[in-house]
């Protein structure tokens, strides 16, 4: 509600002015609209400010309490326990009751204070609902974390969730939730963003206290301009002066910053006020509101008049700003602000008076929020809501937010797409009866369906319209009643599992004639209709994971060509026709790995005569396939794979992956304790043969190295992010970036990869290359996909040798993004390229200065 005077007096400014409404007084007692909670405390109790505390223990499941060793003594008493989470891939959420379509200050605080007595800062992630909020990074015991944000409420619950933790535990000291009543945080996109908390300052503050409630009924924090922290309000305008009034002054709407903010001020008597402060998170668009009120008595002949001024961004500029004039009085609030302007992370900003004005700027008080994404969430959580809003004793049930994001719930798996669909549900042994929850029929997307081991009863329900289910598991149920013949119209059903419960009738045609895994024992009135069919082809064996399917198949296969065995009743079904057999195995094949023959290898090698390269992990040795195809063969030395459990889910690892700019993986074989991978042949070797190589290869042009430096990132970031779960390679490195006939760069040896569950951490020993590796992985032994993108900012380095953030600039996109990604450690040491030399030529680092205690 933009009044007319307001804009024509400034069209980029915007205004706020709200019908005027009476203030009301502050509620006594329990806040309306409150929702306080302190975070591993026993006992509901008010503070010194009358705000009444509850215990969080009903809000979240899970989760242990702990009372803190280290205080600053200043603490209240919601300040002296946490509530702390297992660092794992789980998400821990609180759910809070809302009003849908209703604006929220949702604030949390993260007081460490030594809580589990390790003194190990903490980092992880916390999200609003489905959308990542922030990454909480504790640096000392006892100054608390404070993270604030304003997001209109899209459902009735809203949720707050910890996880990703890379150091310590995730914990948190109090949450809070405030209903704001009117529209002054009204954003034109509230669907797609959210507001999080930059900076709220009130100016000319006569203490260091911060202004909250009761003197704000909505309990935000305006903290005093006069507190000193690191790069808070510095380079402060000589002349700047700070005034204060009594006299009551005039804020529209209750929602305008509290009387006691505006009533003070500063003033900059030799024409200008400056200031600049970090902001946290930035660059980024921004929502930015400055407040004025005129708190001097200025005579008749004086004026106010200044304008904003913004270094490189003189737009900003045009408009003056005549506080008396535009708030229509004196000791009136006048609020002209930004609604979506890009901030950098340093933000210098000043007021300058005009010309003929005859006074300096004044400015009250000020608030900076950044816009947040808010993701989507799954597709499928409604659908989800609804089937856990039926267990509502059971803990798996009560794990909240959202069921994919941003972490899955620890009984769901879901696809990495932009709104991820659930594709596996796993709840076996989970104590759970009555029917099965008809919900589950609903997902589309789900693949596998794991409810072996409870006490379901009653019949199966149809799944017709989950198309894409593969593996159904029912078994040591009491479900009753006929097996639906709509299972057998499944496309795509691999696995039925159904023994051992109370099911009748006959196996249905549909599902006999498939080619499929169906054991049905143990359900002593449920028969299969046509016995030739089981008695010629039913096969026993014991099938692991989806991979082993193949080897699963050629065992069954020969073991019935070779002995005809006669099957057990009832168990195993593989009912396939005999000549179908030969279609079932290719189908099988060409989903996952190609199997080699060892003899074939050792044709299309020579005999491995020729070694080309060698890592880690094994020798690599050119080939050359009957079909002319040239292929890289890599034989693992054998105390790389623990067996062949290990060794297939390399392989079916490997098998999932396809990207331009990964070298292709072809197969496998595995024969007489030989491990062996085939790759595509690279013509044009390693990169590293290029950067350091004789002159006549080396490569010189500035271009082709950052087109490589590209095709490097965007095979990595296809493994951080098209892979679900996540890939982590931990052996990045120049010469493990292969190019092909025409120079351009693939990525190879992710066969050491391990897939990151929930694209979060991966505890394991540090293995990778002295030079490459990231020294915060080394020291926290906690792997994440930085580990790889610090190992790409230093090939980068060295291979671009670029000395410039404008050399960096003209990178591609996709590197740039990656190389955003980037913690403080490679910042500090990329802006010192020598290092990166002494770094890459894998030298000790003992004149590194800081980064001595770094291997
Ligand atoms: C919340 O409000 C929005 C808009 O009015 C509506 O689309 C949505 O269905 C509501 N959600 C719930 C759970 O009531
Ligand atoms: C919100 O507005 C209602 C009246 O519309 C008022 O009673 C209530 O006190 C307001 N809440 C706050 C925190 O100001
Ligand atoms: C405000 O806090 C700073 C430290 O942040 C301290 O040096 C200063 O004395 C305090 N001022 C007042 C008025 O308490
Ligand atoms: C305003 O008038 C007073 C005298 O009434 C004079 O002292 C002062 O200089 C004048 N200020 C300006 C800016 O003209
Ligand atoms: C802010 O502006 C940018 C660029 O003009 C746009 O992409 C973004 O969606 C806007 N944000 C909001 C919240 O309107
Ligand atoms: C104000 O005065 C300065 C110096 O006298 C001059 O450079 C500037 O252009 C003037 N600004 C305006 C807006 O007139
Ligand atoms: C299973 O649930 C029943 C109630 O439905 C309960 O009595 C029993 O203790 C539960 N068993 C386990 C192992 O949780
Ligand atoms: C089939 O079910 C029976 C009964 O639980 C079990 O003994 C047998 O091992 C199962 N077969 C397979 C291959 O899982
Ligand atoms: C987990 O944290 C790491 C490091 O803080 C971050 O790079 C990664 O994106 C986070 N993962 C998720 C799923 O948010």
């Amino acid at each position: 509600m933009a009044s007319a005077a307001a804009a024509a007096a400034a069209a980029l400014l915007l205004f706020f002015h709200l019908q005027l409404l009476l203030l009301l007084p502050a509620p006594s007692g329990a806040q309306p609209g409150f929702i306080s909670l302190d975070c591993g405390g026993a006992h509901d109790h008010a503070d010194a400010i009358g705000i009444q505390w509850t215990s969080d223990a009903s809000f979240v499941t899970g989760g242990q309490t702990a009372q803190l060793l280290v205080q600053n003594g200043l603490q209240s008493q919601q300040f002296t326990t946490v509530r702390y989470f297992p660092a794992d891939n789980r998400k821990y959420c609180y759910t809070m009751n809302v009003r849908n379509r209703t604006r929220y200050l949702v604030r949390a605080t993260f007081l460490y204070g030594n809580f589990d007595n390790s003194n190990v800062y903490p980092k992880f992630d916390i999200s609003l609902g489905a959308s990542p909020w922030s990454t909480i990074v504790i640096n000392d015991a006892t100054t608390p974390v404070v993270e604030e944000a304003i997001i209109l409420a899209a459902a009735p619950t809203l949720s707050v969730c910890l996880s990703n933790a890379s150091t310590g535990q995730p914990f948190i000291s109090t949450l809070e939730l405030r209903q704001f009543n009117g529209s002054l945080y009204y954003t034109t996109d509230e669907a797609r963003f959210f507001l999080a908390l930059s900076a709220r300052i009130n100016f000319g503050a006569e203490s260091n206290d911060s202004v909250r409630y009761p003197d704000d009924p909505f309990d935000r924090i305006w903290e005093s301009d006069s507190v000193r922290r690191a790069n808070y309000l510095v380079d402060v305008a000589p002349g700047t002066e700070r005034i204060s009034t009594t006299k009551p002054i005039f804020v529209s709407v209750n929602e305008e910053p509290p009387e006691k903010v505006m009533q003070t001020a500063v003033v900059g008597q030799d024409g200008s006020l400056n200031y600049r402060l970090d902001l946290e998170g930035f660059p980024a668009n921004a929502w930015g509101v400055s407040y004025f009120a005129e708190i001097e008595d200025l005579a008749p002949n004086e004026t106010r008049k200044f304008k904003l001024e913004v270094p490189g961004m003189p737009a900003l500029s045009k408009p003056t700003v005549d506080v008396e004039e535009n708030a229509q009085g004196k000791y009136r609030l006048y609020e002209p602000g930004y609604t979506n302007l890009s901030l950098p992370f340093v933000f210098s900003f000043g007021f300058k008076k005009t010309n003929d004005s005859s006074k300096g700027p004044i400015l009250n008080a000020l608030e900076i929020y950044k816009y947040v994404q808010i993701t989507m969430g799954s597709q499928d959580a409604i659908i989800m809501a609804s089937m856990v809003s039926r267990y509502s004793q059971a803990s798996w049930a009560q794990e909240g937010g959202d069921p994919c994001l941003p972490a899955s719930w620890s009984w769901v798996q879901c696809s990495s797409e932009y709104a991820p669909r659930v594709f596996s549900i796993t709840l076996s042994g989970k104590n759970i009866t009555g029917s099965i929850p008809v919900e589950l029929t609903k997902l589309s997307g789900l693949v596998e369906l794991r409810l072996d081991g409870n006490s379901f009863s009653g019949q199966i329900p149809d799944f017709s319209e989950c198309r894409n289910l593969q593996y159904i598991h029912l078994e040591n149920n009491q479900l009753t009643g006929e097996l639906p013949p709509s299972l057998g119209d499944l496309p795509n059903l691999k696995e039925l599992y159904v023994q051992n419960n109370k099911l009748s009738g006959q196996v249905p045609k549909s599902l006999s004639k498939r080619s499929i895994i169906l054991n049905f024992s143990g359900n002593s009135a449920l028969h299969i209709v046509n016995n030739a069919i089981s008695h010629t082809i039913a096969i026993i064996c014991v099938v692991i994971g989806a991979i082993m399917l193949l080897g699963a198949a050629i065992g069954c296969y020969f073991f019935t060509c070779r002995r005809k065995k006669k099957p057990y009743e009832d168990t195993v079904v593989i009912a396939a026709p005999a000549k179908k057999l030969g279609s079932y195995f290719s189908e099988v094949a060409t989903e996952s790995a190609h199997r080699f023959s060892l003899s074939e290898i050792e044709d299309a090698t020579d005999k491995f005569e020729r070694r080309i390269g060698s890592g880690g992990f094994g020798i690599v040795y050119y080939g050359k396939l009957t079909d002319g195809r040239e292929i890289a063969v890599k034989l693992l030395t054998n105390d790389s794979y623990q067996g062949i459990r290990e060794f297939l889910n390399e392989v079916t690892l490997l098998s999932r992956i396809h990207h331009r700019h990964l070298v292709t993986f072809l197969g496998y074989s595995q024969q007489d304790g030989k491990n062996i991978l085939v790759y595509e042949f690279m013509h044009n070797g390693t990169l590293k043969e290029h950067l350091r190589g004789a002159a006549d290869e080396k490569i010189t042009s500035w271009l082709k190295r950052l087109e490589i430096a590209e095709d490097a990132a965007k095979g990595i970031e296809y493994l951080h992010t098209g892979c679900s779960p996540t890939i982590i390679h931990r052996d990045l490195k120049s010469s493990n970036i292969l190019l092909d006939k025409n120079m351009r760069a693939k990525v190879a040896d992710f066969g050491l990869s391990k897939p990151a569950v929930d694209g979060s951490h991966v505890s394991s020993i540090v293995r990778g290359t002295v030079g490459y590796l990231d020294p915060e992985y080394y020291i926290s032994q906690q792997l994440t996909e930085k580990s790889d993108i610090y190992s790409f900012g230093v090939i980068y380095w060295s291979s671009s040798q670029a000395t410039s953030q404008s050399q960096m600039t003209t990178l591609g996109s996709t590197a740039v993004t990656l190389l955003h990604g980037l913690d403080h450690t490679l910042r500090a040491v990329t802006s010192t390229p020598s290092l990166i030399h002494l770094w890459t030529e894998g030298t000790t680092c003992s004149q590194c200065g800081r980064l001595r205690r770094w291997p």
